[in-house]
């Protein structure tokens, strides 16, 4: 299971292109319109009307919501960086997978993963999407704020749309950079040396994470450092003065090495935050072959992407994914910009649970994640959780070969008001409806 913002691997061996894109086909119009523009459908077209609701909303830009409030204080720690927080969402799939190297087979790929306008049009899957974009507009130390895609199931930490920063430096590849480099290594370790941190580290370079070709190792050596004493140096800056570090008690931080296809050596960092590690961002020394799909081949540096949404919800103490895109006074009008305090809680409607069980014609499969945005069409943020009753009711008859399934959606409103029962069949008759209509399944 993946939490909100959580790292690319985690979506790794998901994605079974599904059958239903044939049985789509009939009911596709020919056009969407996307942020007020017009754009031709395909056979890719998955993208749903309730996401393109929610293209235009940007919460890490809206006053005093918690995600404006996140990327400020992230901001504020890197002053001299440039702050970017309005890039379209649309982008290339050349631009989010194959400027930064990922494999042509790569899951987070398919139309079960990510959301498509057409076959050359999608919505960014993270913020790394931006990168070459960024660094060919000639930036060397810059921040990136914006909102994500991700197909995915539906429960209190999963969102299909998330918030993320990401972050990167980069410096000229000859001495004056690898000096400017060095100074700044010496004044981040005296800093952190005066707070209470406690860092569990791994080599900079190993077997498993090694130097980059084109890469001399000292210099690694010296960016690797930096991107760790950069990011350690957030983490005491979020998190240090929440859990009271004192000398007895300090922030603590691990380094764990990982992989993705434009970084090497890559990392993760996870910081220990009310009993539990959390996993904040990924990070690592940039493949220079993203480089020189920037034009700047004599530069070298770092990058790291982190999740909003987790951070906010430990930091705020809020408990459900789905209260960020609330707009229920009771939640917007708790916070001001540039405060983190805790989240009051209000009442909690009851909640409604529908079983829904179906047989798949012979052949056919259903992704869950098909499943959930067919929900998500009709329910909107009223559907809490959304559950494969696996144990219940998954199995395929021996005679027939036809599929049983049963899924239990969990029903609640979040605002202002209870959900009666007749409105919860309601909304329900029209998931089985559409079920039937767009995957001919036979309701059991
Ligand atoms: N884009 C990655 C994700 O969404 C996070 C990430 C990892 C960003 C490594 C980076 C990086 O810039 O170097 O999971």
């Amino acid at each position: 299971m993946r939490l909100p913002g959580s790292l690319w691997r985690n979506i790794h061996g998901r994605g079974v292109p599904s059958r239903y894109l044939a049985n789509m086909a009939a009911n596709r119009p020919c056009h969407v319109t996307v942020l007020g523009e017009e754009y031709p459908t395909d056979h890719m077209t998955n993208i749903s009307p309730t996401i393109v609701s929610k293209l235009p909303l940007k919460l890490h830009t809206q006053p005093s919501h918690p995600l404006s409030t996140l990327r400020a204080l992230i901001e504020s720690h890197f002053p001299s960086y440039a702050h970017l927080s309005s890039l379209s969402p649309l982008v290339t799939p050349y631009q989010n997978f194959d400027l930064l190297s990922f494999p042509a087979d790569h899951p987070g790929r398919s139309v079960t993963d990510s959301y498509y306008v057409n076959k050359d049009l999608m919505l960014r899957t993270h913020t790394s999407a931006h990168e070459v974009e960024v660094f060919g507009r000639g930036e060397t130390k810059w921040l990136l704020t914006a909102d994500v895609y991700r197909r995915d199931e539906i429960d209190g930490s999963h969102y299909p749309v998330f918030h993320q920063t990401e972050g990167a430096r980069i410096v000229s590849a000859n001495s004056a950079g690898m000096k400017e480099i060095e100074e700044d290594n010496e004044r981040l370790a005296a800093h952190l040396e005066r707070s209470s941190i406690e860092i569990e580290d791994v080599p900079h370079l190993s077997p498993m994470n090694p130097c980059q070709p084109a890469h001399d190792p000292k210099h690694t050596e010296l960016i690797a450092k930096n991107l760790k004493l950069s990011l350690n140096s957030l983490m005491l800056h979020l998190f240090g003065g929440r859990v009271g570090a004192t000398a007895q008690n300090p922030l603590k931080v691990r380094w764990i090495e990982a992989t993705f296809p434009w970084t090497t050596p890559s990392f993760e960092v996870e910081v220990f935050f009310r009993g539990k590690w959390l996993e904040i961002l990924g990070c690592g020394v940039i493949y220079q072959p993203t480089l020189d799909n920037a034009n700047v081949s004599d530069k070298l540096g770092w990058a790291f992407g982190l999740g909003l949404e987790r951070i906010a919800m430990v930091l705020y103490s809020i408990p459900d994914i789905r209260l960020f895109w609330s707009q229920d006074p009771r939640f917007l009008s708790q916070f001001k910009q540039g405060e983190i305090t805790t989240f009051k809680p209000y009442s909690k409607y009851p909640a409604c649970f529908k079983d829904v069980s179906f047989w798949l014609p012979e052949g056919q499969t259903l992704h869950e994640n098909d499943f959930c945005d067919l929900v998500r069409d009709i329910a909107g943020d009223v559907v809490e959780d959304v559950k494969l009753a696996s144990l219940i009711d998954d199995f395929t008859h021996p005679k027939t070969n036809r599929k049983s399934l049963c899924y239990r959606i969990n029903y609640r409103s979040m605002d202002s008001r209870s959900l009666s029962n007749d409105e919860a069949n309601s909304l329900n008759t029209q998931v089985v409806s559409c079920l039937r209509d767009r995957f001919r399944v036979v309701i059991r």
